[in-house]
Parts: structure tokens; sequence; C-alpha cells
């Protein structure tokens, strides 16, 4: 992997096994990243959007090719280095939110870097100002909005300062002012130099972002 790329995958094939039958949710797709980016990834629902976006987060391994995040190649990346990887260099925001509801907001975003060592404390309330809640950092995630739930991943996702962002449609549950505010801190994080890779299938979305890549029936269309 070369010069300023952050993602790059070449020939990029998974499939998935249900029962007998394989289903091929990949086929080849071959896509570089460079850093600073802000990429849509569009599609259809069952395209292979968040195949694609687990890949390039780590979560997943494929099934043929190869693939490099943040110039790891991920082939000869142990389970070890996988898991640093998917720790340091990338975050990870989901439609879903994902906080665990007995924790505070300033303690879900310190979650990950409760691995690392680190002392975050101060990080934490940093990224809490930036997404607009640090009146909020003592409350559970029950007592926020969606929107807000949804900020607090966001900040969760920066702990471990990544070089990457991969967001699976993060605006999916939230109404249109709240959606607005996700997709508006993007924007600030990406002018700041964060690489931002979003998947969505909402079209206006894709026109706010750098570059499009649509995704059909598991292929990269050109
Ligand atoms: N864990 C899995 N096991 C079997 N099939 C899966 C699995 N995850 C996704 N798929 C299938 O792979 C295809 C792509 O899915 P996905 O990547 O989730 O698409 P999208 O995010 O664009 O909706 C779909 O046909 C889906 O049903
Ligand atoms: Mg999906």
């Amino acid at each position: 992997m070369s010069n300023g790329k952050v993602v790059s995958l070449y020939e990029v094939s998974k499939q998935y096994r249900r029962g007998a039958e394989t289903v091929h949710a990949l086929r080849d797709v071959t896509l570089d990243i460079a850093a600073g980016e802000y990429v849509a990834i569009a599609g259809h629902s069952g395209s292979g959007k968040t195949t694609l976006l687990n890949l390039i987060g780590c979560l997943d391994r494929p099934t043929s090719g190869r693939i490099a995040v943040d110039g790891h190649e991920l082939r000869v990346a142990g389970e070890k280095e996988l898991n640093r990887l998917r720790q340091t260099a990338v975050g990870f925001v989901f439609q879903q939110f994902f906080l665990i509801p007995t924790l505070t907001v300033i303690e879900n975003v310190q979650l990950p870097a409760l691995f690392t060592g680190r002392k975050v404390d101060k990080r934490a309330r940093e990224l809490l100002e930036l997404v607009g809640l640090s009146k909020r950092m003592h409350h559970l995630p029950g007592q926020l909005s969606g929107g807000e739930m949804q900020r607090v991943a966001v900040a969760r996702s920066l702990i471990n300062s990544p070089p990457i962002l991969l967001a699976d449609e993060p605006t999916g549950n939230l109404d249109s002012r709240n959606a607005d505010m996700i997709i508006e801190l993007f924007e600030t994080l990406n002018r700041d130099g964060m690489t931002v890779v979003l998947v969505t299938h909402n079209l206006d979305l894709v026109k706010r972002c750098g570059r499009a890549v649509y995704i059909e029936d598991g292929m990269v269309k050109v």
C-alpha cells in the first residue's frame, strides 16, 4: 500500500454460509480511500454495504482478496494485531448506537480506551464538549434523546484518536434535525483531517460527501 491511502481493498470477496446456501455478499471489490477523504458508500438494502464497512473496520475477514488499513495488511495480521487495529485505527458508529445502558455518558465514551491502559478522562471531556454534551456527562443513556445518544457514540468512536471514522447508517434512527447535527459533526471532523466513510442509502447525504461509491449486488458500480 502506498502514499496517502488509508484504506485499500484489492479484489475482495466475502461469502457467508446460510445453511446449504452460499451468499455472495461482496464480489471482487477493489477500492482505495485516501487520507482525509469523505466517502459515501451507497446502495440498496442487502447490497453489501455493512459487509464492506465491517471488513474495513477489521470486524471480519474477507473470504478472498487483500485489505490494508492504516498501513497494515490484514492478511498477515494475527488476531492480536487485528484487535489492536480495531481499537486504534478505526472508530465505529452504528445505526443502533450500542451504548451500555448501565454506564454513564462519560463512562461510555471512555470504554474503548479501557483496554489501552491510557488515561483518557481529559480527552473524554473534550470530546463531550465537541459533541455538545458536557452537561450530560453523568447521565445514563436512557435519559438522553436518540440524537444525543448518537452524539455520545460519535465521541466514543474518537476516544482512541483513530485516523478513520466508519459510520453505518448513523442517521437511520434519527429525525432530520438530529441527523443533520450528526452529519455536521462528521463534516467538522473531516475538515480537521479525519477520513470518514459513511454508509447510507440517503441520496441527500451522499451528495454532501466528497465521493460516492455505489454498491450493487456486492459489486462496486463504475
Ligand atoms: N452473517 C451473515 N450470514 C449470512 N448472510 C449474511 C450475513 N450478513 C449479511 N448477509 C447477507 O449478505 C448480503 C449483504 O448484506 P449487508 O452487507 O448487510 O448489506 P447492506 O448493509 O447493504 O444492507 C445480504 O444478502 C445479506 O442477507
Ligand atoms: Mg447494512
